[in-house]
């Protein structure tokens, strides 16, 4: 079987795991959570990094530091996972959907000034697959209409919009460490942000809201206890040690594959639009209807071929457990995640195993 992603750990994130065992800094407490930290709101060129127990919480975090309550609309793409809705509805208030864009999959900014509303506060644009959005647009509303961005950037660590990270655009950005992310830490999150205020905020909110002084258990505010550990931390900074050969190897796998599957008809691959790095996270492809397949038919053959799929997230206005949202329309998601999947995309995929995805896709399709 070729998986269809596998984390890359090494030495040195057994040397720094070790450290943290040795000298019994295993909780969250200690020198890996702040080094993590802040070398990673430098990576993306933002002053301040505070670190969650993973992406989710880290979204959660977010929107309660802006204050996001009942009542509040935050705008989303409808093509997310859910973990992005769920965040807005932690806090008591309402997503409001938007459908995607063909091409790079992501929220189709055209569409969203005609959902703003008075109760609007904050638009979360997601960046999909390792492809950043087009982020201009969207601060230029934010702008107009006083809305806080917030940057679900958990799958495009090191991914670029005209030559700045995405995450590192809005006035936070949210990132997940899940083991198939572009760097991991098994499970964990940041949120990077550039303003003292929220940086302040949410160092407290994560921490149980316990106040500086000698009176720590007297509290003035709800807190949450999204405290990543020291052991988390400590992989999370050998990874991001590597980042750039990380990336470059991701980059590396999608050009093969675009090479070799951009003459099959019938396929749409990745785009990467010339004011985008893309990191490839997951390698998506969309099949047209005339291959007479779709997503979930073409990924049982793959699989009886010995190759891991995985089908594209399900549209937040179909999800049961939303069924208010049904009511919205989002023709584009909807299509791509009928017809698209994605293909085996781990680091340690070796060039050989891309060529017999492509030799089997080609035999499928024939
Ligand atoms: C777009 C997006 N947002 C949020 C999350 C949530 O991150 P986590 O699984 O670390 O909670 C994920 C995780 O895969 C994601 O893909």
């Amino acid at each position: 079987m070729i998986p269809v992603c596998y984390p890359f750990i090494g030495e040195k994130e057994l040397e720094y795991v070790t450290d943290c065992v040795k000298t019994n800094w295993i909780s969250s407490k200690g020198k890996y959570v702040e080094e993590f930290e802040n070398n990673f709101a430098k990576y993306c060129d933002f002053k301040y990094g505070v670190a969650t127990t993973n992406g989710t919480t880290a979204l959660h975090l977010a929107l309660a530091c802006l204050g996001i309550s009942k009542g509040d609309e935050v705008i989303i793409p409808s093509f997310t996972m859910i973990a992005t809705a769920f965040a807005v509805v932690y806090c008591g208030a309402k997503p409001v959907l938007v459908d995607a864009k063909p091409d790079t999959w992501n929220i189709d900014v055209k569409k969203i000034e005609e959902k703003i509303t008075d109760k609007t506060k904050a638009i979360m644009p997601v960046h999909i697959y390792g492809h950043p959005c087009d982020m201009d647009p969207i601060m230029k509303l934010a702008k107009k209409y006083n809305l806080y961005v917030v940057e679900d950037a958990a799958e495009v660590h090191g991914a670029e919009y005209k030559g700045k990270k995405a995450g590192g655009i809005g006035d936070i950005g949210c990132f997940s460490f899940y083991a198939n992310k572009i760097i991991t830490c098994g499970e964990g999150g940041m949120i990077i942000t550039n303003d003292d205020k929220i940086a302040e905020k949410a160092k407290s909110l994560k921490n149980l809201s316990f106040p500086k002084g000698k009176r720590i258990y007297k509290h003035q505010d709800v807190g949450y206890n999204y405290r990543m550990t020291n052991i988390q931390a400590a992989i999370g900074l050998a990874q991001l040690e590597k980042i750039d050969e990380l990336i470059a190897r991701r980059r590396k796998n999608a050009h093969l594959y675009n090479k070799l599957l951009k003459n099959i008809n019938g396929i749409t691959l990745p785009v990467e639009k010339e004011w985008a790095k893309n990191v490839y996270w997951m390698y998506g492809i969309v099949l047209d209807k005339s291959t007479a397949f779709d997503a979930e038919s073409f990924a049982e053959e793959l699989a009886e071929k010995g190759i891991q799929t995985r089908p594209f997230f399900y549209p937040l206005n179909l999800q049961p457990v939303f069924q208010n949202f049904k009511k919205t329309k989002c023709p584009v998601a909807e299509k791509i995640e009928k017809q698209g999947l994605y293909l085996p995309s781990g680091l340690g995929l070796k060039d050989w195993q891309i060529k017999r995805v492509v030799r089997e896709i080609k035999k499928i399709l024939k």
